[in-house]
């Protein structure tokens, strides 16, 4: 395994390109086994989960190869079989987009149940809700979803639930009602642009759908689906994390190839902190020249303030003299790196779902261990500014979301590599959990 050791203490400066938007191009992998034909994807980031999303579809059949860098063409001709097994699925949790697909494509789909993460219980019961609506007759057994849907018909469907709409539901409940007979209504659906994004490619493969973007999808069921071409929107939250870099550290950071409406939550909220941001085209500027402000911050589904960004926020805090709270409405127990925070010298302390941040002055560097993906991201940042050395220990999290972090990172001028742990870490590391 690897870590990332990082001296704190530099200002960033210069330009980074954002890759591809991880949960764009996941459930778009999926979607593109419902054509009968190939599909070419570009601007797919090179991550741990798309690799494992690849794999899954190779499993079943359906053949990805990667292009260029950041291209693949997905071959679904040799889709052979509906079931996705527990030892792959368990790998990603992002995995439960292929039941909608397989039911649209197949009309059978046997899919393991992805289990809970770190960041809190991770329930399908409105993936199951919004199918079970279309009709098909689902069963959990086993540890698996095992799904019928030779019976589907199009229908109404609301997708809200406890903590808002559901992404990856409505995902799943969109890619099978292209594929299923009559009209499907999603109410309650998730606005998020990453389901744009989706339906903008569903509807270049022949899908009929309108209102994606808002709470209430319409689709209307098609018999067949053709593969397309299709460029994956930029990746929000990897840019937002490198704009709150930027703030930490006091520079000035310029982030290219990204849609400054997908950020607009992260960006009021980093005015509101105190940082000069300005945008063109394709392209935001930050600056930050004057103190850092306290700022309470409440996720909420987009375009509320993004829980992806509610870690790297509370780095920001940390630094920031005063007292915020931030507010997690989305996973209410996504509070991992709180701990790691504090051994980095920041002072947080939990009530409820409401963290409470007394900003410090400085931090201090010191051994802290990733949890999740988004927890080392906020890690990482929290290194930046850290006096002396950081080590950030298994940075596998960050790989599943984060393209080559640590070379960005470095070209704006941080003092960070990326280096193999010691055999005495690896056996210590593993200890401490
Ligand atoms: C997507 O997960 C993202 N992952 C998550 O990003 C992101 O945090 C989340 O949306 C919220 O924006 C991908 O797109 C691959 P949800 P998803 O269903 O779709 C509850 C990252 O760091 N819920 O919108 O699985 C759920 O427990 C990852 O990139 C139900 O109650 O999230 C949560 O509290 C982490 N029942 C809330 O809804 C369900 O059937 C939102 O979850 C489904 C969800």
């Amino acid at each position: 395994m690897d870590k990332i050791v990082i001296r704190g203490g530099q200002k960033l400066s210069g330009s980074v390109r954002i890759s591809g938007a991880k949960n764009s191009a996941l459930p778009i992998l999926a979607a593109a086994m419902m054509a009968d034909s190939p599909s070419i994807l570009h601007n797919v980031p090179a991550l741990k989960d798309i690799q494992t999303m690849m794999e899954v579809l190779g499993f079943l059949g359906v053949q990805c190869e990667k292009m260029e860098p950041n291209s693949v063409r997905v071959d679904p001709n040799g889709l052979h079989q509906f079931k996705a097994p527990y030892n792959l699925v368990r790998r990603m949790r992002a995995s439960v987009s292929l039941l909608g697909p397989l039911l649209g494509k197949f009309k059978r789909a046997v899919v393991s149940m992805p289990g809970g993460c770190v960041i809190g219980p991770r329930p399908i019961d409105l993936h199951i809700k919004g199918l079970s609506a279309l009709n098909a007759k689902i069963q959990v057994e086993h540890g698996y979803v095992v799904a019928d849907g030779t019976s589907m018909r199009g229908s109404d469907v609301f997708l809200g639930g406890r903590f808002g709409s559901s992404v990856l539901a409505t995902a799943n409940v969109m890619m099978a009602a292209c594929l299923t007979p009559g009209v499907t209504t999603l109410e309650s659906a998730a606005c998020e642009p990453e389901i744009v994004d989706l339906a903008q490619f569903l509807k270049k493969m022949g899908a009929q759908i309108e209102g994606e973007g808002t709470h209430v999808i319409r689709i209307e069921g098609q018999t067949s689906l053709k593969g397309a071409e299709h460029t994956v929107i930029p990746d929000r939250i990897e840019a937002g994390t490198y704009l709150i870099a930027g703030a930490m550290t006091g520079g000035r950071v310029e982030i290219q190839n990204v849609h400054y409406r997908h950020l607009f939550a992260v960006i009021d909220k980093l005015r509101e902190a105190g940082a000069y941001i300005e945008s063109r085209q394709d392209t935001i500027t930050l600056r930050q020249e004057d103190p850092l402000k306290v700022v309470d911050v409440i996720t909420l589904p987009y375009p509320g303030f993004p829980t992806d960004m509610q870690a790297q926020m509370m780095a920001l805090m940390s630094i920031t003299d005063g007292i915020s709270v931030i507010t997690e409405k989305i996973y209410p127990e996504r509070f991992m790196h709180i701990s790691e925070l504090n051994r980095l010298g920041a002072k947080i302390s939990l009530e409820g779902s409401s963290a409470v941040i007394v900003g410090r002055k400085k931090l201090s560097g010191a051994q802290v261990m990733a949890s999740d993906l988004r927890a080392s991201a906020a890690l990482i940042l929290a290194g930046l500014v850290a006096e002396g050395e950081t080590q950030v220990h298994r940075v596998y999290h960050l790989d599943r979301g984060y393209e080559r972090i640590e070379e960005k990172l470095r070209k704006l001028g941080a003092d960070i590599e990326r280096v193999p742990e010691t055999q005495e870490e690896k056996v210590t590391v593993g200890e401490e959990l």
